[in-house]
């Protein structure tokens, strides 16, 4: 079974509209002679206050090498909920992917496991892809329950969810000790970790469909892990925080997941 890579970069909370614009533009003039084919799916994530200005430098680009994530989104359609934005809005956008369950709306913002399930349903009935991203505390590997963690913020995130419809999502492993902290996890271990992710969805939504999940990792990515991760049976590509806030860096990570 191919799988076609994804890279993707989360921008989190960073840079304005034109540190936007100047980022978005330098990725994409840095791949636009690359030959499509041979290219991982590259997306990005602003914040939602840039979505508009990256959309329309990627849209220039007319070539579709890059596609634009949201951060976040509210599974309502609309109404009296001060602060959020529906999966419509960012269509407006052309937004193709929603990441979700992110460890920093976890745990700062207190998102559950239900709220995470409410968004999947409500950004796969909108016709967009969710990156649902699942991870253990450091605490929790210690405790050795990491496994078991991660297959129930699986389970739970797509309860519901056709078996057809999980075909289609996106997972992304990001242990929580790794994430900003410059400790990669273990290449081996992530792949790992990533194919429980998998047998898990087997059991969910059966072998077939699991086969075509794409599941990233994330969590300190950088240029030099990239190709190692690459090499792994089950990790598809990857979920890049730091090192996609910077034009050349996340371009070697996209060169790092070519063909
Ligand atoms: P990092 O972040 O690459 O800076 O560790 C990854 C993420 O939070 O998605």
């Amino acid at each position: 079974m191919s799988r076609r890579p994804i890279i993707a970069g989360n921008w989190k909370m960073h840079n304005n509209r034109a540190q936007s614009e100047e980022l978005v533009c330098g990725i994409r003039d840095a791949i636009k002679s690359i030959d499509k084919d041979l290219l991982p799916e590259v997306v990005v994530a602003p914040v939602f206050t840039s979505l508009d200005v990256v959309s329309k430098n990627i849209c220039n680009c007319g070539c579709g090498r890059i596609q634009l994530a949201a951060q976040n989104c509210y599974y309502e359609a609309k109404g009296a909920f001060t602060g959020e934005v529906s999966i419509d809005m960012l269509k407006d956008f052309d937004t193709k992917f929603v990441i979700i369950g992110h460890s920093e709306r976890r745990q700062i913002f207190s998102e559950t496991d239900e709220m995470i399930n409410k968004k999947a349903i409500a950004i796969i009935e909108a016709g967009l892809t969710p990156i649902i991203c699942c991870g253990e505390t450091l605490e929790q590997r210690e405790l050795g329950v990491t496994d078991s963690h991660i297959a129930s913020q699986i389970v739970k995130a797509l309860e519901n969810v056709k078996p057809s419809d999980v075909a289609n999502v996106v997972i992304a492993y990001e242990p929580i000790w790794a994430i900003g902290t410059g400790k990669t996890c273990d290449s081996a271990e992530a792949n790992r970790v990533i194919k429980v992710i998998r047998t898990t969805i087997a059991q969910i939504a059966g072998k077939d469909n699991a086969e075509k999940v794409r599941i990233l990792y994330g969590g300190s990515v950088k240029p030099e892990t990239i190709k190692e991760q690459m090499a792994q049976s089950d990790i598809d590509g990857a979920l890049v925080g730091g090192a996609s806030l910077k034009v050349d860096s996340f371009v070697e990570i996209i060169k790092g997941a070519m063909k």
